[in-house]
């Protein structure tokens, strides 16, 4: 089947269970308009509203992509969600380094926090609903509890929840989430909701938690993710699933990387995802009262940027809509279920 007059909206479809949201960035907001205006109903910035894009020096702001997006998204009645102000990636170095080229103090970088989030989250208070605050601040291994990062080292392990204190003042009608990877594995979950849990009981106003959901044909188990759910949402928080993606490639390691083997998108590949997206949307919208958005991180699979990660250069067909921006049979799974 193709994309037609009978084609229905997925977000209209999903509309009485969660808003459905893409990655997009400058040029997919012109090549895949058709689709973002006929299937979505909200947008996160790939890259603009990161630190390092938004923010390249102390005294040099860049909104033009940003405002572009908004712009996009109030022409055709999306929300945006706002991705990301506190990460260890895609931050500038200026904003750890004083004149003299060394550690700055945490004054400083407290000072750089929130200057930075009085100008981004300033200008966008009435435009952007919610912000990724804070970005995997988890670690990943199992002796360690929070990654080590620039901002740890210059606030200490306190620079979380000052993060999402100085978010909220400066935009209290926003809702904040912490967004991680590899959310569902055990031990980063168990993690994830240790500091979640800390941080409300400090009283520190956090509302949701991003579930990256950057995952696998057989990983994580539907087990797993359905655990993950039932642990944050008892927490009493929101639930944003909020860079879905389904590589149909095994996860390689380095540095087994160059031996990842390519695969063709073939039918029976296509029915296998199809089966995996069916069972997933299923779990999404069995907790719907929780889950509140489902993001995918991109719109068709001519964009990808699972075509260079884990292995560069090695086609990779993750989302709903196929090279011709067609809808494939994950999509068709997606609308057509038994309500
Ligand atoms: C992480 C980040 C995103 C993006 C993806 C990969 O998950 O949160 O901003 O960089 O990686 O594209």
């Amino acid at each position: 089947m193709s994309e037609g007059q009978n084609t229905p909206s997925l977000r209209d479809v999903y509309r009485p269970y969660f808003s459905i949201g893409a990655a997009v960035n400058p040029r997919s907001l012109v090549s895949h308009a058709d689709l973002l205006r006929t299937h979505f109903n909200s947008v996160t910035a790939e890259n603009e509203m990161k630190f390092e894009v938004i923010h390249p020096e102390e005294d040099v702001y860049r909104f033009d992509h940003a405002d572009a997006l908004v712009q996009f998204a109030k022409d055709n009645g999306m929300r945006v969600r706002g991705h990301t102000l506190v990460w260890h990636n895609q931050t500038p170095d200026w904003v750890f380094v004083d004149d003299a080229g060394q550690p700055a103090s945490a004054d400083k970088v407290r000072r750089r926090m929130r200057a930075h989030m009085e100008t981004v989250l300033g200008r966008y208070q009435n435009d952007v609903y919610c912000w990724d605050v804070v970005n995997e601040a988890i670690s990943d291994h199992a002796d360690a509890y929070l990654r080590p990062s620039r901002w740890m080292t210059a606030l200490g392990d306190g620079y979380i929840a000052e993060a999402f204190r100085c978010a909220h003042e400066i935009a209290p009608s926003a809702l904040l989430f912490y967004n991680d990877y590899n959310e569902t594995k055990p031990d980063k979950r168990d993690k994830i909701y240790r500091l979640v849990a800390g941080l409300l009981d400090e009283g520190v106003p956090i509302h949701g938690i991003g579930m990256q959901g950057h995952w696998m044909m057989t990983e994580p188990s539907i087990e797993e993710i359905r655990d993950a759910i039932e642990k944050y949402a008892s927490l009493g928080v929101q639930i944003h699933v909020t860079e879905l993606d389904i590589s149909v490639h095994e996860y390689v390691h380095e540095p087994d990387k160059s031996s990842a083997a390519a695969r063709v998108f073939d039918e029976r590949l296509e029915r296998e995802q199809a089966d995996r997206y069916e069972q997933l949307l299923q779990l999404f919208r069995e907790y719907s009262r929780v889950i509140r958005n489902v993001t995918w991180w991109g719109i068709a699979d001519d964009e990808t940027w699972r075509d260079n990660f884990p292995v560069k250069n090695r086609k990779d067909w993750p989302l709903m809509f196929n090279e011709q921006h067609q809808p494939k049979e994950a999509f068709w799974r997606a609308v057509n279920f038994a309500k």
